[in-house]
């Protein structure tokens, strides 16, 4: 009996060591930096994106494609429209009004990363 519980207990700590594991290399759990890392693209090719149904940005050293976020933007498209297919690092940082983004925007920022700004 004894025995007995002794094996279910290794068998459950087993089970959550595993699935703890398992979790954790999940690619679920790489943000978008990890899943891109070597993708590299000219201020130049950025350029191309320049439109609402195309739109890029370069924020400090890195790419974004906002093309799926701009709908979502609180501002008015208007003031995030001309940011489109820029070095947009300015912009981003004081909301072309003196006022910076929040940590919230940050974290949604990297969602959109598809790689880095060539040097
Ligand atoms: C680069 C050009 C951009 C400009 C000029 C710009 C400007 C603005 C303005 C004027 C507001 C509303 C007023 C305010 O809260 O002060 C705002 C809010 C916000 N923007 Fe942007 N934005 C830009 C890009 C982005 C990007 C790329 C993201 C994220 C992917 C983003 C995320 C947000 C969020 C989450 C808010 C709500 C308030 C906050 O968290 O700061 N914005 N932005």
């Amino acid at each position: 009996m004894k025995n007995l519980y002794f094996i279910a207990t290794l068998i459950f700590w087993l089970t959550i060591v595993s699935f703890w594991i398992a979790l954790s290399w999940s690619p679920e759990s790489d943000n978008a930096i990890n899943r891109n890392p070597i993708v590299v693209y000219s201020l130049s090719e950025v350029i191309k994106h320049n439109q609402q149904t195309d739109c890029w940005m370069a924020i400090h050293g890195q790419v974004y494609d906002l093309t799926t976020y701009l709908p979502q933007h609180p501002a008015a498209l208007r003031v995030i429209l001309p940011s489109c297919g820029t070095e947009a690092s300015q912009a981003y940082d004081t909301k072309n009004r003196s006022r910076e983004h929040t940590n919230a925007a940050d974290m949604l920022l990297k969602h959109y990363r598809i790689g880095v700004l060539k040097h």
